[in-house]
């Protein structure tokens, strides 16, 4: 890498989401940090400022609300940033599956503008934050690899695998240099209650119906969102320069069985008679599961169990407290 994370100004777009934020608090927690984040977000209905509420006052972290279609948007910023790590997205696909423009405007249109700015500013590593969606869909066998083909299914993924084709494309054509990484489905603390974990332990919570698509059979690869942001910062000390790294939880599991889990670990039997079977999303992806060889050659590996993270999630959708990063920080 050109600049060592922990002494770097990191521009993070996307830092009032749910893994931006938890990759500024990890930051902001880790020994030896001397360098400066700026929070970039434009605050839509999926940021919220609480999520960084516990590093506001930290010297070293910056809030700027900021739109990332706009194309000049970074040209304000006092100096260059040594790395961008880029998380600002739309990102539910039910979303993109009723509305598909703003996630064109945003995933594609958003990251062409950051990248002409790295353009103009060579000097900037840009990081990509990308999904295991883009690959596809897989059957009850086999793993992604980093080369595999793209085959996105939903206007989300078609979204993001634009963006990451054109991230490849500014490495290639203009000698920028990237890093990007495709991450497994992530969960933990601050989630926006809209996406699978966090509704059902806040439908549960409120004795609302827990609505699976389909029959729950469709699985995921699971992963807590504090280990997300150690595979980032592993990425940016460690890796190389214009390369994929797929980082999984390496744990898998049908929807049903997760929902199972998670409603054991919330201690009440009658909370399972919510359970309701709703019409399975359209081009729902079967599984997703990827091979996290390289990603683990760079020294990280999940430091959190499903068990634990589940638990730590219920027990912060109870409280609503401080979102934290690290084991250490609880
Ligand atoms: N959540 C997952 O399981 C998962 C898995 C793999 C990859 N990803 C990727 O990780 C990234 C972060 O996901 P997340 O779950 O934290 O998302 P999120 O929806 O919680 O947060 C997205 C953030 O981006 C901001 N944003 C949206 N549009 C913007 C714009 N035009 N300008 C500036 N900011 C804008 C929002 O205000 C919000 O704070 C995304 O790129 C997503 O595609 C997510």
């Amino acid at each position: 890498m050109l600049s060592h994370p922990l002494n770097s100004h990191i521009l993070v777009t996307g830092g009032a989401g749910f893994m931006g934020s938890s990759f500024i608090r990890y930051l902001l927690e880790k020994d030896g940090f001397t360098g400066r984040i700026t929070n970039l977000d434009l605050l839509t209905y999926a940021g919220n400022l609480d999520n960084v509420a516990s590093v506001e006052k930290d010297g070293r972290y910056q809030f700027i609300q900021g739109d990332i279609r706009k194309a000049d948007l970074l040209e304000s910023l006092e100096d260059p940033p040594d790395i961008i790590v880029h998380f600002a997205a739309e990102t539910h696909v039910d979303r993109s599956i009723k509305s598909p423009q703003v996630f064109l405007e945003t995933n594609v249109l958003g990251t062409y503008h950051l990248l002409e700015y790295v353009r103009k500013h060579p000097a900037t590593h840009f990081h990509h934050i990308s999904t295991d969606e883009v690959y596809g869909a897989l059957g009850l066998e086999g793993v992604f690899s980093e080369s595999s083909p793209y085959r996105p299914n939903s206007p989300y993924s078609a979204s993001k695998a634009s963006s990451d084709h054109l991230v490849r494309s500014y490495a290639e054509t203009y000698g920028i240099s990237t890093t990007l990484s495709h991450a497994s489905n992530n969960y933990g603390p601050c989630q926006y209650a809209e996406k699978f974990i966090p509704l059902m332990i806040e439908h549960a919570m409120q004795r609302k119906p827990l609505p699976v698509y389909g029959r729950g059979e469709n699985r995921r690869e699971w992963l807590f969102v504090a280990d997300h942001s150690a595979a980032i910062y592993a990425i940016l000390s460690h890796g190389k320069k214009g390369e994929v790294y797929n980082v999984g939880g390496g744990t898998e599991l049908r929807n049903i069985d997760l929902l199972h889990k998670i409603l054991e670990l919330m201690g009440d039997a009658s909370l399972k008679s919510l359970i309701t079977y709703v019409e399975d999303r359209p081009g729902h992806d079967f599984r997703y599961a990827m091979q996290g060889d390289k990603i683990r050659a760079l020294g990280w590996q999940p430091q959190w169990s499903l068990e634990e993270g589940l638990k730590e999630t219920i027990r912060w959708m109870h409280e609503k407290s401080m979102c934290y990063s690290s084991k250490a920080s609880l």
